[in-house]
């Protein structure tokens, strides 16, 4: 089990070299520094997995303000996984541009063919499901988003394609 599937250790954890340059980086873009929260957040998710406590910490302390301050912003938005995902985070919408053009039996027949329901991981780690807001796609649904990618105009049949296909 990979460190992204398990809980993070009650101890802090640390950044590798080259994303402590990568939140560098983005610290110096900004004439407050607590403006590189978000970025921080997204190198500590890639980073630990998801964000836990431990990772907020790590990244207050990376960005030197208080760790109040990332919890706040880490658990106001939707797109930092607060608990453990699987391999690939299956995030299909289910508003109402989708709704009307297929999520709920998109979200419905994923949910069979992989023995899940939404918030759920499969038992081997490859896929978690969610139904989320929006994903800014309401032209072309019903849209689905896995990890960084975004596919539209979708079947249940292309979604698990999609799925099937991914290494
Ligand atoms: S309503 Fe589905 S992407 Fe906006």
């Amino acid at each position: 089990m990979s460190l992204a599937q398990s809980e993070h250790p009650k101890g802090p954890l640390e950044f590798s070299a080259k994303a402590k340059d990568e939140i560098k980086h983005h610290v110096a873009k900004y004439p407050d520094r607590r403006a590189a929260t978000l970025p921080a957040l997204y190198v500590a998710q890639r980073e630990f997995g998801y964000v836990s406590p431990a990772a907020m910490a790590t990244v207050a302390r990376e960005l030197d303000i208080p760790e109040t301050w990332v919890r706040e912003v880490a658990t106001w938005y939707t797109m930092y996984n607060k608990v453990p995902v699987g391999k690939y985070h299956v995030q299909l919408c289910g508003n109402i541009s989708c709704h009307l053009t297929g999520a709920d039996k998109l979200i419905h027949g994923l949910s069979q063919a992989l023995g899940i329901k939404p918030g759920e991981t499969s038992k081997d780690g490859r896929y978690t499901l969610a139904e989320v807001e929006c994903l800014a796609s309401c032209g072309s649904g019903p849209a689905m988003q896995v990890n960084d990618d975004y596919h539209e105009h979708l079947t249940v049949e292309k979604a698990l394609k999609i799925l099937r296909d991914l290494p």
